[in-house]
């Protein structure tokens, strides 16, 4: 078997890369080891970006997300009694962002890979990439798959990152002494947009899915475990850090989705080696904190398409080349911006007044000095 780009794993970016290679003619196979019921069922984040938006409807796959995504011209940050409104709109004007499940994106993106004929394979379970330096290949249950290049979308646990040979890759990473865990609920929204509320029990955020389908975060310890929150719970915990200004009251529901997810930072460089290119969580990962995951993964795979499209047509590798390079400077400010959003709203150490105090000190400075939400808010929609 032989295809032009070798994709390992059908999350976003796998999915995409192999759409977007398809509408330039260029082929490709997308291996996955899971099946299709399960990453379409994979809940992760929402938040699409302007850039994420325009890159699926130019790809023809924005149809669903355009009916039902929901538009924000705005989030609101809650604190110390307070609400203040970051308003898009006023400070970004013509930027946006759009709430549509991940996994929304992952079906659409699988629909329409597999309406144009294209090859996607779940449950492959041992994938293995080969001969990276030149000429690589893809070994899975006996079958050998030669490419000219390999793409390695599978995610932070994958199997592309660890077949670069030792000492090439450096290594950047954090993590956080907390995780979030998030519950989809069966009620509409208490707000009409984002609230991101930090309280002295640790931060909480409500977001939403559709207009019946609320999605609700809290900060827990590290190790907890989902088994430790029953509904009540959760409803308790979420009311004590939601219900903080006067008049707001959150609406209750059915919870029919629980998970802990862990707050960690990770970046590998260079996101390529030999023939081999790493896109998405492969490369990198963000806390959830300022929701650029896979708004990060998107902007590779546009990347990486350009410089595939300009190889492959002339032969001219001086794209695949830059390909880290350009990628990183976009990896790194969003690192920084989630790192910021996260240390501005999670209790780290309850003995650390000091460090409470500058938490205060900033969100009070971001919600009344313009400069200082315009930051926020150009970071939040997307820098271009
Ligand atoms: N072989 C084949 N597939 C694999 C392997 C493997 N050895 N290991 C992992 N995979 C698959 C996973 O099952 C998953 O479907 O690779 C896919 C990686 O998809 P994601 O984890 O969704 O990563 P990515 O496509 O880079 O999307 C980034 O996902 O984790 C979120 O917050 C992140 O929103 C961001 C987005
Ligand atoms: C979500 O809706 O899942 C979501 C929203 C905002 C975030 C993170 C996740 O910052």
């Amino acid at each position: 078997m032989r295809t032009q780009v070798g994709i390992i794993g059908a999350g976003p970016a796998g999915l995409l890369l192999s759409h977007l290679l398809h509408l330039r003619g260029i082929s490709s196979v997308v291996l996955e080891r899971r099946s299709r019921a399960y990453v379409e069922r994979r809940v992760r984040a929402g938040v699409l970006e302007q850039g994420t938006v325009d890159t699926l409807v130019e790809a023809g796959v924005g149809a669903r997300l355009l009916r039902e995504g929901l538009p924000h011209q705005g989030i609101e940050l809650r604190y110390d009694g307070q609400s203040h409104r970051i308003a898009f709109e006023k400070l970004v004007p013509g930027r946006s962002i759009t709430v549509y499940g991940q996994q929304e994106v992952v079906k659409d993106l699988i629909a329409a890979r597999l309406e144009a004929g294209g090859d996607v394979r779940f449950e492959i379970e041992d994938v293995a990439a080969h001969s990276l330096e030149a000429e690589p290949y893809l070994t899975f249950g006996g079958e050998r798959l030669d490419c000219d290049v390999i793409a390695g979308c599978d995610g932070f646990h994958g199997v592309s990152r660890p077949s670069i040979p030792p000492g090439v890759l450096q290594v950047f990473e954090r993590d956080y002494p907390f995780a979030w865990l998030g519950v989809l609920a069966r009620v509409a929204p208490s707000s009409e947009e984002l609230i991101y509320a930090r309280t002295e029990r640790g931060f909480a955020l409500h977001s939403m899915r559709s207009p019946t389908v609320s999605r609700f975060y809290l900060q827990v310890p590290p190790d907890a475990s989902a088994d430790e929150w029953p509904d009540e719970r959760i409803w308790a915990e979420l009311k004590a850090r939601l219900e903080t200004v006067p008049g707001f009251t959150l609406e209750t529901g059915e919870i029919f989705e629980k998970g802990v997810t862990p707050m960690r930072a990770f970046v590998a460089e260079p996101m390529q080696y030999g023939r081999l290119y790493l896109a998405g969580d492969a490369a990198h990962i963000v806390p959830p904190t300022g929701a650029k995951g896979l708004n990060l993964a998107v902007a590779d795979v546009r990347v990486l398409t350009e410089a595939l499209d300009r190889f492959f047509s002339t032969g001219a590798a001086d794209l695949l080349d830059s390909y880290s390079e350009s990628c990183l400077k976009r990896v790194w400010r969003a690192q920084h911006f989630s790192w910021w959003m996260t240390t501005l709203l999670h209790t780290f150490d309850s003995d650390d007044a000091y460090g409470r105090r500058l938490q205060l000190s900033y969100l009070d400075y971001v919600t009344s000095s313009e400069a200082a939400a315009t930051t926020l808010a150009e970071n939040y929609v997307g820098l271009q």
